[in-house]
């Protein structure tokens, strides 16, 4: 059920012919394995939010493909990709409906792909919509009849990754999701992340600026840097390394250090 990912030399320059032009992915290209679970670092403007939006079709890029479970999806439009692709930013108010109840927002979540009415909640899919929130331990199971708006950040974040799932993607993006949550919401969040991602197999990039993060959760870590890519372990070399090995490697390749949080 996991989904491959080929993302092949992909450039994608900003006010292209202007004084002001920024490459921000410069010939990218990664592999990416059916369940790949892969931590993404790289410090500000590295080009990962990029990389993400060059996923969505948010814009086409200048050069590149990009072939997602076999399919070549490079001019692919980005309501099309939507449908096989959840994405999770860092603010919890991004891709969730405030003034629907929880109920309802898992509810559009599960049909969008059916394409049947949202509206139609049955007690079926309501019994499923409780058994999962009751997986995730806090205690919104009580609570489908809250207006979403009314959740704490993390509450939000948690219900937002449960409605990724329920759409059941063949690729997930978390964009720093846990980044504007206070510590322990963040690890809460972090660890329904790695529940949901472990549950349903879904192949995941997940940008974070924490290299203790970086290293404990997934399979894979990839730095990028001025929209290249400048390191990518697993398995043992990964295992082995540690976030100030991680540090020393950015600054040994000549990468500006301008992001303090890199260090953090
Ligand atoms: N819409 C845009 N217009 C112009 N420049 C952009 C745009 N989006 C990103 N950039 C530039 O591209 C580079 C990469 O940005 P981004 O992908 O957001 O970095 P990151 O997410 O790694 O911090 C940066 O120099 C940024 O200023
Ligand atoms: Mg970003």
């Amino acid at each position: 059920m996991s989904s491959s990912l080929s993302l092949i030399n992909l450039t994608k320059k900003f006010e292209k012919g202007t004084i002001n032009e920024k490459v921000a992915l410069d010939n990218f290209s990664l592999e990416v394995a059916p369940g790949d679970f892969i931590t993404i670092l790289g410090s500000n403007g590295a080009g990962k939010s990029t990389l993400f939006n060059a996923i969505l079709g948010n814009f086409i890029t200048d050069e590149g493909n990009i072939i997602l479970d076999g399919q070549d999806i490079t001019f692919e439009k980005d309501y099309k990709r939507a449908l096989n692709i959840s994405c999770l930013y860092q603010n919890p108010l991004r891709g969730t409906a405030p003034n629907m109840t929880i109920e309802e927002n898992l509810a559009l979540a599960y049909t969008r792909k059916a394409s049947k009415s949202f509206f139609a909640v049955n007690k079926k899919d309501s019994a499923v919509f409780r058994e999962a929130l009751a997986q995730l331990d806090l205690g919104l199971e009580d609570r489908m009849k809250t207006k979403m708006g009314l959740l704490s950040g993390g509450q939000r974040q948690a219900a937002s990754l449960l409605m990724a799932a329920l759409a059941q993607p063949k690729l997930l993006l978390l964009d720093e999701h846990t980044a504007a949550l206070d510590p322990s919401a963040a690890q809460k969040v972090l660890k329904i992340t790695r529940d949901i991602v472990a549950r349903d197999n879904i192949t995941t990039l997940m940008i974070t600026h924490d290299m203790k993060n970086a290293l404990s959760y997934g399979n894979r870590t990839i730095m990028m840097d001025s929209g290249r890519l400048v390191l990518d372990i697993s398995g043992e070399e990964r295992e082995n390394m540690t976030p100030s090995d991680l540090v020393k490697f950015f600054t040994e390749r000549g990468g500006s250090l301008s992001d303090r949080t890199l260090l953090s």
